[in-house]
């Protein structure tokens, strides 16, 4: 719409420029005196001759920078300016009069305007752009209004798939006090654009945007969304690379035989590790108790498993200094027979080696055997799964 008016009036200047002169100061002084003075033109009435009819105002909008998305505070900090064009019935002229003069410039205070704003803003409701831009009015009464603005919008982000996730993020532009009958806001032909300025968030990725306008019973809104991917690497290198060396470390408790004095240091080192990285970590995971991200429970699970290292180190050490005048259990018993053949043993085997002697000591280097590859098979199927969740999450 606007850029057929703009094309069109291009046309009309290119004509009249090449048969008569062209416009001077004096005629721009003229125009403004007509326009502002003599027609006494009030910014107070609604540019539209038939007043039950609505001004329509087209918006689009153009992303400069996507500067923050903050999961503590829900919300999303752009960088960019909406572009409003509607047309003022008041505001047109003959240029042909003016010496081909077809467009001007006044502040933004000058002429009516839509009271646009963000309607799912932080901050409090503030108008758009200030005194110091101007808006563009051609002849035939187009006026067009670019408000550069940093915009802090609401959004609801969801955690879960942290640090995989992607995300929505809306920019809902309203018009506050008017009414549907008196403004109606519909996207502009280019809907929302995206800078080359984009690609520089370090966080984000914008995978996509789409733009809509929405009518509901008495409200008119357009609304722009940003479909972005969080960038996992950072965390990545950071915060799972980090819990997945430690809990390495914690399964080799198991490989330090029961009866070295070391082995309850070593384990609890790796414990008291674990607990002081959470801390860290614990600062750059989304704070949120609505929906608990899978990557917590994943440092769960590994902070249960180096728990439970502790508590099977702590009563192996008592075990292991046991006297062997006391028989050993006999599901110890068969544990470390069984640890020892290798193979599975059959019938006649069995009874030759359930003969051999199995004293405390051996029972509990069994029971480590065990526990280390039950803990490893753990790590790898919880570490396994976080990564097919994240890798085929298309939240
Ligand atoms: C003004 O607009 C309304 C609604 O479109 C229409 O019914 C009415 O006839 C118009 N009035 C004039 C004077 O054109």
């Amino acid at each position: 719409m606007w850029c057929t008016t703009r094309l069109s009036s291009f046309a009309i200047w290119i004509f009249v420029c090449g048969t008569v002169k062209s416009a001077t100061d004096t005629d721009v002084r003229n125009l403004l005196t007509e326009l502002f003075t003599t027609r006494s033109y009030d910014k107070l009435v609604r540019p539209i001759i038939n007043q039950s009819e609505p001004v329509v105002a087209w918006v689009e909008y153009f992303l400069y920078g996507l500067n923050d998305v903050n999961e503590v505070e829900q919300k999303m900090t752009t960088t960019g300016y909406i572009e409003v064009y509607w047309k003022d019935e008041f505001l047109s002229w003959d240029s042909n009069l003016y010496d081909g003069l077809w467009n001007i410039y006044v502040p933004q205070g000058k002429v009516w305007k839509p009271d646009i704003s963000l309607g799912n803003g932080f901050k409090d409701l503030k108008e758009l752009g200030s005194d110091f831009i101007q808006v563009y009015i051609t002849s035939d009464g187009y006026v067009l209004w670019k408000p550069f603005q940093i915009f802090q919008s609401k959004c609801n982000l969801d955690p879960t798939y942290f640090p995989f996730d992607k995300q929505t993020c809306n920019l809902e532009f309203v018009v506050w006090s008017l009414d549907i009958d008196d403004v109606m806001l519909l996207v502009g032909s280019d809907g929302i654009n995206m800078m080359e300025a984009m690609e520089s968030n370090g966080q984000w990725d914008v995978v996509s945007s789409s733009s809509s306008d929405e009518t509901e019973s008495f409200e008119t809104k357009v609304i722009f969304s940003i479909r972005m991917k969080r960038k996992p690497l950072f965390i990545v290198m950071n915060i799972i690379i980090p819990i997945i060396l430690l809990s390495i470390l914690n399964i080799f408790t198991f490989q330090i035989p029961a009866d070295c004095g070391e082995r309850m240091g070593y384990t609890i080192t790796v414990w008291l590790s674990f607990a002081v990285f959470l801390t860290i970590v614990s600062a750059s995971l989304p704070k949120s108790s609505d929906t608990t991200p899978i990557i917590s429970i994943y440092i769960m699970v590994q902070l249960g498993i180096g728990t439970a290292t502790v508590l099977v180190s702590a009563v192996q050490s008592r075990f292991v200094s046991r006297s062997d005048d006391k028989p050993v259990t006999s599901w110890l018993q068969r544990l470390t027979l069984i640890g020892r053949s290798k193979v599975k043993p059959n019938a006649v085997e069995k009874v030759n080696i359930v003969e051999e002697k199995v004293n405390w000591k051996s029972g509990m280097a069994a029971l480590d055997i065990l526990f280390f590859w039950l803990f490893f098979i753990l790590l790898a199927i919880t570490t396994f799964v976080i990564l097919m969740i994240s890798a085929f999450s298309n939240n």
